[in-house]
């Protein structure tokens, strides 16, 4: 297993990745009076919290995502949420920490609610202890993050399950919609929000296919596009693929990609938000 996150923590995609996520963790609080208190599932949960100095020299990602979102003039409401959160964990100014989805989504919970994340690298999976620590209602787990996602489905109401695979192995397009088909089937009233790497369009369509294959409905794809799709050894972009994708989550969606591209873009870039399934 070779893929480090903090290689890449604070990037554009994670910006993405954690505004989404945050908005639809907010608005699954908001909805708890009829479905209960908020669990999240996080079925590859990285470090919990990273260091951007660690390697001695913040990386050319983190400076071209994270730094770039500090120091910008203006953010929209649902930008500058994460960037709040980012200031509150760096208290001395700057932008030495970064929170990955596991920190992120602790410290948004309530005592009710909670977040489970797998993790299956041992040391990445000690250091997400250690970051869990201060918040007993979320627990690092070590493990497939799949097959565990989908057994503590079963015993939720309404999960959110974040899948945020690394893509190295070729079947993680193939794991991440059988997972999210095997969660809503387990309860439809989940939401799975995917996360994916957008290198070239087929490798992207193929996966989408796949979710429509399994007959998942209200499924929402927002694309982050930096620049044209067409170096495939590249990520030009990323999506989040919501499935059971709660109201205003198309207009949440449009706010984060649309400012990404247009703040941490080429002039190529593009940011699209539209309905698959
Ligand atoms: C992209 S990172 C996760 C980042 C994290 N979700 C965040 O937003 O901060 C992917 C992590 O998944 C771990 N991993 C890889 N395969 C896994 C699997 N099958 N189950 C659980 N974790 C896995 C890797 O060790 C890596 O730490």
């Amino acid at each position: 297993m070779n893929y480090r996150h903090s290689f890449h923590a604070g990037n554009f995609a994670d910006l993405v990745k954690h505004a989404l996520v945050l908005w639809l963790l907010k608005e699954r609080q908001a909805r708890s009076g009829a479905l209960g208190p908020v669990a999240v599932l996080d079925t590859h949960a990285g470090a919990g919290l990273y260091d951007l100095s660690g390697d001695g020299v913040r990386s050319r990602e983190a400076e071209a995502g994270v730094a770039r979102l500090m120091t910008a003039e203006a953010r929209p409401p649902l930008i500058e949420t994460l960037a709040v959160e980012v200031a509150a964990l760096n208290p001395q100014g700057g932008v030495r920490f970064y929170p990955g989805s596991p920190v992120l989504t602790a410290r948004a919970l309530r005592a009710e609610d909670s977040y489970r994340g797998f993790e299956l690298n041992p040391p990445v999976e000690a250091l997400l202890r250690e970051a869990l620590a201060p918040w007993p209602n979320a627990t690092g787990q070590a493990g497939d993050g799949y097959e565990g996602a989908v057994r503590a489905a079963r015993g939720l109401k309404a999960p959110l399950v974040l899948i945020d695979p690394p893509f190295e192995r070729p079947d993680d397009y193939v794991r991440s919609a059988e997972t999210a088909a095997a969660v809503l089937r387990a309860d439809p009233t989940a939401c799975v929000a995917i996360w994916t790497p957008l290198k070239d369009l087929e490798t992207f369509d193929g996966f989408i296919r796949r979710l429509e294959q399994a007959g998942l409905s209200r499924v929402l794809v927002a694309e982050a596009r930096l620049r044209p799709l067409n170096n495939p050894m590249k990520m030009n972009g990323c999506a989040m693929t919501v499935v059971n994708a709660p109201s205003g989550a198309e207009a949440a969606a449009a706010e984060i990609c649309g400012w990404t591209v247009q703040a941490l873009g080429d002039a190529g870039g593009r940011a699209e938000v539209w309905r698959a399934g």
